[in-house]
């Protein structure tokens, strides 16, 4: 059996989807807001400016470039097949089944254990928060054990309670998702430029000197520090924006809208975090973010003696992790359906349900699942497999791209990358960069995480795949 057997992307496109295509370009751009700005600007900011200093602000731009370049080529992909299952379907088709599954399996380290991470860190936000309204969560019932050193948790019952909350929305279907997120992503951009705009007043341009106190790449204290290193922590921050190409079978008019929902998402996220960070660096001298590491943004106002904005910009923290919490659940449903629709993951993740038209049994179990890891799990270690899992997604996306040009020119694309064959060679170029910035174990844990995903493919998937009965 042959296991690089390939989708023929002809008869992808002539299937006909049971979702409902109700997205449009703007819903999209919101969609991928809703999904990137979250816990990388909203709490990895402090520790990116202790790695890197005031240039942190130019991580941001090499993370940002990065993920630009990966992005075009997903948008590439996404116009030239508009189905749903982004990365996992475009592997399908070009590299063959047995690197889809491999993709497919890997991107739940970026959706479900992405949520599960970030549902941790929307947890710190939140117990702030209720705590400052004079509502105190049991101290072991706000993080899992061994969280925190010195203070006994067992468990994360915010962060279990929220990712339930979210699986029962998008279980209801991509109406109620689509409208929930606009009101959320609407929000946490406001307070973004309410607080820009408040604080920048305050800006010294004696704490951006020196402005890169670490170079591009140095060890200082026996930890990597400088803009490299600082882009290879805020590049959790622009994840996310692929996931606007897993909605490709709710779209209309996909072929336009998708690459435009990826790209506006992207650059509107990235002038953000640029203005934010020089801000946040320009108002506070970047080493007092050592004591503000869970809530860098509250040193800034602590600063600038704005308490009345402090519970606004928790509100707008809370409200952006739920966002992303969302789509990422979302893609993730998304994702399964796709490969159980094709017979790599068991029927019951495609099942859709006649009256929310949505896959609520495969949404239910990735919800339950990412609850029960955030709430009894330490992730501070695992989010680096986030990050992982993300940028092999990438390579493969953009190594994709070169090769569906060479061996596909005739299909058509609503879309094409500009500057190929070097936008996809910068952007795997730019992804293997940071990935060897990653440390060791979290290499380990991946391999571990790929030799499952091998039992299962040898052990079911390649058994039960329709390929089986298409290519007889
Ligand atoms: N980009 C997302 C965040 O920053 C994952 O939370």
């Amino acid at each position: 059996m042959d296991l690089f057997r390939k989708k023929d992307i002809n008869v992808l496109l002539a299937r006909q989807s049971p979702l409902k295509r109700t997205l449009k370009t703007f819903d999209l751009t919101l969609l991928g807001i809703g999904a990137i700005i979250g816990t990388g600007i909203f709490v990895l900011t402090g520790k990116g400016a202790l790695t890197a200093g005031p240039a942190l602000a130019l991580s941001f731009v090499i993370a940002a470039i990065c993920c630009g370049f990966a992005g075009l080529c997903y948008a590439e992909f996404a116009s030239m097949a508009p189905v749903a299952g982004s990365a996992y379907t475009y592997s399908y088709i070009s590299f063959g089944e047995i690197i889809a599954f491999i993709i497919g399996w890997d991107l739940i380290l970026e959706y479900a254990l992405g949520a599960a991470t970030v549902g941790a860190g929307w947890s710190g936000y939140f117990v702030n928060f209720v705590g400052n309204l004079g509502w105190h969560i049991p101290k072991v019932l706000t993080a899992a054990a061994g969280t925190t050193p010195g203070v006994t948790t067992y468990f994360n019952l915010p962060a279990f309670a929220i990712i339930i909350l979210i699986t029962s929305i998008i279980a209801m279907g991509i109406n109620q998702t689509k409208h929930l997120n606009d009101i959320m992503v609407t929000i946490k951009v406001s307070v973004i430029i309410i607080f820009i705009a408040a604080t920048v007043w305050f800006v010294h341009a004696k704490n951006w000197q020196p402005f890169s106190p670490y170079g591009w790449y140095s060890f200082h204290k026996g930890t990597a520090s400088g803009i490299i290193p600082g882009a290879s922590i805020v590049f959790f921050s622009f994840i996310g924006f692929d996931s606007v190409s897993s909605s490709a079978e709710e779209t209309i008019n996909p072929r336009k809208t998708l690459p435009r929902g990826i790209l506006y998402s992207l650059l509107i996220a990235s002038v953000l975090y640029v203005a934010m960070t020089l801000v946040m660096t320009g108002v506070v001298k970047y080493t007092v973010f050592a004591k503000f590491l869970d809530a860098p943004i509250l040193a800034v106002l602590a600063k600038t003696g704005q308490g009345w904005l402090s519970m606004l910009v928790s509100l707008g923290a809370i409200l952006g992790m739920t966002t992303v919490i969302l789509v990422q659940l979302y893609g993730q449903s998304r994702i399964t359906y796709s490969m159980s629709r094709d017979g790599l993951f068991p029927k019951f993740f495609g099942e859709i349900s006649l009256r929310h038209q949505t896959p609520y049994k495969g949404t239910w179990f990735f919800g339950i699942t990412t609850a029960i890891v955030s709430g009894f799990i330490n992730l501070n270690i695992l989010s680096e497999l986030v990050n992982i899992g993300t940028l092999t997604a990438f390579i493969l996306v953009s190594a994709g791209i070169l090769w569906m040009r060479k061996k596909h020119p005739e299909l058509h694309r609503g879309f094409k990358a500009p500057g190929v064959p070097f936008t996809p060679i910068i952007a795997i170029a730019f992804c293997l960069l940071l990935v060897v910035g990653l440390n060791w174990e979290t290499w380990i844990r991946f391999i571990v995480w790929f030799a499952i995903g091998m039992c299962i493919y040898f052990g079911y998937a390649r058994k039960h795949s329709l390929m089986n009965q298409e290519t007889k």
